[in-house]
């Protein structure tokens, strides 16, 4: 080969590596961030990343642009491995004009996209970008809703993940809104579709943009992202924690460890649930209890915390649990919960993740917030989620399984495989103490003393229905079992269910309430 063709090749290879230059590229550590092709080099398997499209550059000439050209375009694209399996990724680089989305830089993300849809595998997005390229103007805009129909296409075919680790403003953050996960970093990531600018001068609001769309407020307030991370390798190794749990698409089964089967009684189970039946108790120890050790990678942690999600292994294979947790708001089911669980089941579900629900609700929480903000529809989200789910599912009900919410939580009627309770379970229509209230309202209230009246009652009802048995006599519980006995119930059921083939009636889609 003629050197001088070789050497060609190699100066514009350097070129592409060197991104905006070393000054920019010292300016982005600065800011505590990795560079692109640095966040590559942490999220794929060493030696396994090949570029796509290195020396792509954009076809501007307005403003002086044909002066300013970078080989890549402000976005390092391509594939390799994630523990040994295959991932498609994009890496906005800040370093060429702030990362932001040309058409040629949005040709690129498409290309990686197709790819990964006629390929079958994940598509990781690594987002750092200004937003649309300001001198491109409308060509721009079209390279985004490129995106956004192809996130949209995507969608239940591959699992698509986000991370979010610069700014991501405008109507660019519908990319990362539309696939399955997002991941932020503390302090220097935001999303939010106007800044604080625009906000002061809207709503005369002072916020900073951390207070306005950082990692901490969608974590804990809009729930827009799934994690908050405290830097961009915890992030990073966050992501590859993510793709352990999940197959390659939707037409592989989820992943599946080596297991030898031990010892699968729980003694602990049986300590957890408190003698009363008001006390809290904290979902996660029963969760852990239950699942092969440490293998909880729970999802939206710090949002709507009366509802525990998250993926887990048992016996070695993935599973999506989705838990109410008495040890916040006493599990109640609100708008928070139910659509962060709905969300979650359909992710699963997309995917062939098999589901746990462990059930302890008092019901659906009452108010003029939830009522006026449509705790109706929204609660009707995961009802769908449940109904439509076709992976095998099983719920435990550890406690209370009152009102609506039995029907919602995975129960029989709306399609559970197997449904387990504990002795504890307290299954009917509401509480003793109201039931009584209501329906011997006339009797307590002509009795000479009506509260020992109401507590006669109280005790009535709630023998005949704080427990599993009416619903057990019925079906509707395929068996009471001692908590100690519940993994190993699990496991079993789980194999037994790992042929499972539903096919709802034939549709375009469904209409799930949104
Ligand atoms: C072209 C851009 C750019 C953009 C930044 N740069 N944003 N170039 N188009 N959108 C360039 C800057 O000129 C600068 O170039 C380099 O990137 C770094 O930017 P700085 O401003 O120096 O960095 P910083 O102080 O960290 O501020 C980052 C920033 C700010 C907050 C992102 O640059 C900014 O506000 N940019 C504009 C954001 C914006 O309004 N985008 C359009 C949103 S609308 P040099 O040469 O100096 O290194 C949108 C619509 C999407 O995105 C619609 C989809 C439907």
């Amino acid at each position: 080969m003629n050197k001088q063709k070789v050497n060609v090749l190699q100066e514009k290879r350097e070129q592409a590596l060197k991104g905006g230059g070393e000054d920019r590229i010292a300016a982005q550590h600065k800011k505590g961030k990795l560079t692109a092709r640095e966040r590559l080099h942490f999220l794929l398997d060493e030696g396994s990343f090949e570029e796509i499209g290195m020396l792509v550059t954009h076809r501007s000439t307005d403003f002086g642009m044909e002066k300013e050209v970078y080989p890549g375009d402000g976005v390092v694209t391509g594939y390799g491995t994630v523990a040994g399996r295959l991932v498609y990724v994009y890496s906005q680089d800040f370093t060429v004009f702030g990362g932001s989305l040309s058409e040629t830089h949005a040709e690129k993300i498409c290309k990686i996209m197709e790819l990964a849809m006629k390929n079958g595998a994940p598509i990781v997005g690594l987002n750092d970008s200004g937003g649309a390229r300001i001198q491109e103007g409308v060509v721009s805009l079209g390279g985004y809703a490129d995106i956004f129909y192809r996130n949209t296409m995507a969608s239940g075919v591959v699992p698509q993940i986000s991370a979010i680790m610069g700014p991501c403003a405008g109507g660019a953050v519908y990319s990362p809104a539309i696939t399955d996960f997002i991941l932020m970093v503390e302090n220097t990531s935001y999303m939010f579709v106007t800044g604080p600018n625009v906000v002061k001068t809207v709503t005369h609001e002072q916020v900073t943009s951390e207070e306005l769309g950082g990692a901490v407020t969608h974590a804990t307030k809009s729930g827009v992202t799934h994690f908050a991370c405290g830097n961009e390798i915890e992030a990073i190794s966050q992501i590859r924690a993510l793709l352990s749990y999940m197959p390659q698409n939707c037409e592989e089964p989820a992943p599946s460890l080596p297991y030898q089967t031990a010892d699968e009684l729980r003694p602990k189970l049986d300590q957890i649930m408190p003698e009363n039946a008001s006390q809290p108790y904290d979902i996660r120890e029963v969760i852990d209890e239950v699942i092969d050790e440490g293998s909880f990678l729970e999802v939206h942690k710090d949002f709507a915390e009366n509802i525990v999600v998250g993926f887990a292994r048992l016996a070695g294979r993935s599973i999506g649990i989705i838990a109410n947790q008495p040890a916040f708001l006493a599990g109640v089911l609100d708008i928070h919960s139910s659509t962060k669980a709905a969300r979650f089941i359909r992710f699963c579900d997309c995917f062939n993740i098999p589901l746990l629900v462990f059930e302890d609700v008092p019901g659906f929480l009452p108010g003029t917030d939830q009522e006026w903000n449509a705790i109706i529809t929204n609660g009707a989200k995961l009802l769908f989620a449940f109904s439509e789910a076709t992976v095998p599912r099983i719920t435990v009900i550890t406690r209370k399984a009152y009102g609506g919410a039995y029907d919602v939580m995975n129960s029989k009627h709306i399609g559970a495989d197997m449904n387990y309770a504990w002795p504890s379970a307290e299954i009917a229509v509401m509480g003793a103490k109201g039931a009584a209230e209501i329906i011997f309202k006339r009797e307590i209230s002509a009795a000479e003393d009506p509260n020992a009246k109401w507590l006669e009652k109280e005790k009535q009802y709630s023998e005949i229905f704080a427990n599993p048995y009416r619903a057990a006599e019925r079906g509707f519980i395929d068996e009471v079992i001692e908590p100690s006995q519940t993994r190993l119930k699990l496991i079993k059921a789980f194999k037994m269910l790992e042929n499972k083939v539903v096919n709802n009636p034939r549709k375009k889609h469904g209409n799930i309430p949104l």
